[in-house]
């Protein structure tokens, strides 16, 4: 059956997209996925940070049929309750003054709604993006990923006016710096776009991700963004979040902004918010938001009535179980236990994390990264019912995102398959 489904998969699903195993799903639930070769499987994946609540959560699935008997789809004629309770409960736990809307399907959408907005309220063209950062795959939201030059391979060329500035990635620093000697060399290379390729007036945003999540799941210093945040403060440049992976509990706060006392100006967010259902969203001030006049942008399917249950239902969920003290507490575990690991194994460079987005960088004797050392890793786990997969654009860091309702027993469990297959 489960190789009927692979090679059926294999035959008619574009080889565009990677699938990182050949498990073929028979069913989920929490954690585990059971697949149809019989076994069960901890998924440290989440869907791709994405079943935040795990999987197939009684509370969502019941939310999202009660919906679905109601009214499944809008298509903006009419308006309807769960849209406007979503908006009601992201008002309440999104960082700063985020007061108004817009619904789309996916991360890359709502990238893309929020460089409109930005660019249509400043009425400025230029767009700051770093180095590393991961915004999606339609042609705006590639034309700011530079997680790895594969993924804007053959389709320039791209949007003009966008610029990439270095993403503080202090394990290996873009500037040749180290703790020592650092001085936010990387602010000031921001500082010299500024000065030599496009004058602070013409930028509409900065978009960062708070953490880098595909890029290498890389946290930036405190100092970094402060800077950010005063230099785009003091010249009317709008600083947009890319919270698509970071959201809904995924390092432990709501939003990772947080962390860093952040109140962006437009803040984008997907994966988490529904629990696998397709939504996504951007927010800003009211202030902002009522600069687009009606039409500057638009959806058939953005805020699907079903989704926005869902979404409704996995906020309270988070909230209920209070899980983001459970992302911290289980998340500063198992980055001691990795910390141990490290001691005892040198092919782990540096371990790095907040909450439950923790990256394990695999390194060669000589430093340099280790990407089939990690393959090997993955191999052993997934054999041992462990699934892992990988970031950076060396692909070397192994990326643990497990569902926020993890126990500190299952954490044990998988980090001692982990560990026995690094050590
Ligand atoms: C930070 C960030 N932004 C945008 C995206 C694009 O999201 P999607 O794949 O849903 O288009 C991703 C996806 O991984 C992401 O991590």
């Amino acid at each position: 059956m489960a190789k009927d489904t692979l090679k059926r998969s294999k035959r008619l699903i574009t080889p565009a997209l990677v699938f990182h195993t050949d498990i073929v799903v028979k069913k989920a639930g929490g954690l585990y996925v059971e697949g149809e070769d019989g076994k069960r499987y901890m998924d440290f994946t989440s869907g791709l940070a994405t079943a935040n609540v795990g999987h197939c959560p009684p509370e969502v699935i019941e939310a999202a049929s009660a919906q679905m008997r109601k009214f499944i789809h809008s298509g903006c004629i009419f308006h309807y309750d769960s849209e406007v309770e979503l908006a009601e409960r992201l008002a309440g736990i999104t960082p700063g003054s985020i007061e108004m809307f817009f619904f789309s399907n996916s991360g890359s959408e709502a990238v893309e709604g929020a460089i409109k907005l930005a660019r249509h309220s400043t009425n400025r063209q230029g767009i700051i993006a770093f180095t590393g950062g991961f915004h999606g795959r339609t042609l705006g939201a590639v034309s700011l990923t530079t997680s790895a030059a594969r993924y804007r391979r053959r389709y320039h060329p791209l949007l003009p006016s966008v610029f990439h500035s270095p993403y503080p990635y202090c394990y290996r620093c873009p500037m040749g710096q180290n703790v020592n000697t650092c001085s936010t060399d990387c602010f000031n290379y921001l500082e010299r776009i500024l000065k030599y390729q496009i004058t602070p007036e013409e930028v509409a945003c900065m978009v960062i991700e708070p953490v880098l999540g595909e890029g290498g799941y890389i946290a930036p210093p405190f100092e970094f963004m402060k800077r950010l945040k005063g230099l785009c403060k003091r010249e009317g440049i709008l600083l947009v979040a890319d919270e698509v992976q970071t959201g809904f509990g995924r390092t432990g706060r709501w939003f990772a902004s947080e962390h860093f006392d952040l109140k962006p100006d437009i803040i984008t967010m997907a994966k988490g918010i529904a629990s696998g259902f397709p939504l996504s969203a951007f927010g800003a001030s009211k202030k902002i938001m009522s600069k687009w006049p009606p039409g500057a942008h638009g959806t058939t399917f953005g805020g699907n009535p079903v989704a926005c249950a869902a979404a409704c239902a996995t906020i309270d969920k988070i909230k209920k179980e209070n899980l983001l003290q459970n992302a911290v507490t289980i998340g500063a575990h198992a980055v001691s236990r990795l910390k141990e690991m490290q001691k005892k194994s040198s092919r782990i460079g540096d371990v790095r994390g907040l909450g439950l987005m923790i990256g394990v960088e695999f390194v060669k004797k000589d430093g340099q990264p280790d990407r089939e050392g990690l393959i090997k890793v993955m191999r052993k786990c997934l054999a041992k019912g462990l699934v892992i997969v990988e970031c950076g654009v060396d692909k070397n860091v192994a990326r643990l995102m497990p569902p926020l309702t993890i126990t500190r027993t299952e954490m044990d469990r998988a980090l001692d398959i982990l560990e026995e297959a690094v050590v």
